[in-house]
């Protein structure tokens, strides 16, 4: 059977720590120099219906240190921009390269996709998950703390994409995530409903961030989201994480940003530049956390 990658869930806890540990690996030998070329003449296909600079690069750069190689494909000069159904699109695509990724709007687009596939499809950001996001962060916690399991973490902001997928997480990594968001601007309800173990819900920042190990937040404005952007900074004024949220996370306690960032809007300077931070961690192991993935689903 084909595997996908369109959440966390598409991977079993076991898989998902073995990945991570490969992952790292990954990065090991690649700091050391070391030739690792699996899929010479290999394909993967890249599909952005959004910009991208960190997902583009790393599952690009990821595909020629492994030996093959990485097309870019994108609406405005694909036959998918110009209504080709998706269906047939998969199937198509499906016959020509080995591995796809798709970054998109509407999740179910994926879904039917990932239906129509020959090959595995990998979920590279939906207005409702971005799951290859989580498995970067997860290695950077991994390689600055140890293990996750039973540690707090606060996602403090939007109820978005990069939100959902850390709820997804506190499953399958065994965390307790508190969220703190602005009233209309909540999570997935019914995501929400099926994680009360281990995910709480306030409208008050200090609140959630109380006690964390980890400090986690987002743009305010996703893609697709950019004319409500005047809005969005008034309704999320005082969920900026800064010195005063970090003051009552614990001390030794991590920022992390997807990126890009918006300094003095989600977060200030100084908190995304300070001794906590460790967003550039975070960017780099995108391409580690990916490899693994790659072959994870080559093999
Ligand atoms: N974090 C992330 O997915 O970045 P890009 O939008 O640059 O790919
Ligand atoms: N929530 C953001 C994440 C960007 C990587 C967006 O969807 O635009």
């Amino acid at each position: 059977m084909t595997r996908h990658f369109l959440t966390l869930n598409d991977l079993t806890p076991t898989e998902l720590d073995a990945l991570l540990q490969r992952a790292i690996e990954l990065k090991q030998m690649r700091a050391a120099g070391e030739r690792y070329e699996p899929f010479r003449g290999k394909v993967l296909g890249m599909l952005f219906e959004k910009s991208s600079t960190r997902t583009r690069v790393s599952f690009e750069a990821g595909m020629a240190h492994f030996g093959g190689s990485a097309i870019f494909l994108s609406p405005r000069d694909t036959q998918f921009g110009r209504g080709e159904p998706i269906e047939d699109s998969a199937r198509v695509l499906s016959r020509m390269v080995d591995l796809i990724m798709i970054r998109t709007y509407a999740h179910e687009t994926l879904e039917t996709f990932a239906t129509h596939s020959q090959v595995p499809v990998i979920n590279a950001l939906s207005d409702m998950y971005h799951p290859c996001q989580l498995l970067a962060d997860m290695q950077t916690w991994y390689e600055h703390r140890g293990s996750i399991r039973g540690k707090q973490v606060a996602w403090i902001g939007d109820g978005n994409n990069m939100c959902h997928s850390y709820i997804n997480a506190a499953r399958q990594f065994g965390f307790k995530l508190h969220i703190a968001s602005p009233a209309n601007y909540t999570p997935d309800a019914k995501l929400l409903a099926s994680h009360q173990d281990c995910v709480t819900l306030t409208n008050d920042p200090l609140e959630a961030a109380s006690g964390a190990d980890l400090i986690v937040t987002d743009v305010w404005a996703s893609m697709g989201q950019e004319e409500e952007s005047t809005q969005r900074v008034l309704d999320f004024k005082a969920y900026q994480i800064n010195n005063n949220i970090m003051a009552v996370a614990d001390n030794d306690a991590l920022f992390m940003h997807c990126l890009p960032a918006h300094r003095g809007e989600e977060v200030s300077a100084d908190v995304i530049d300070g001794r906590q931070s460790v967003v550039w961690d975070e960017a780099e192991n995108r391409l580690h956390a990916q490899k693994a993935l790659i072959e994870f689903l080559l093999k």
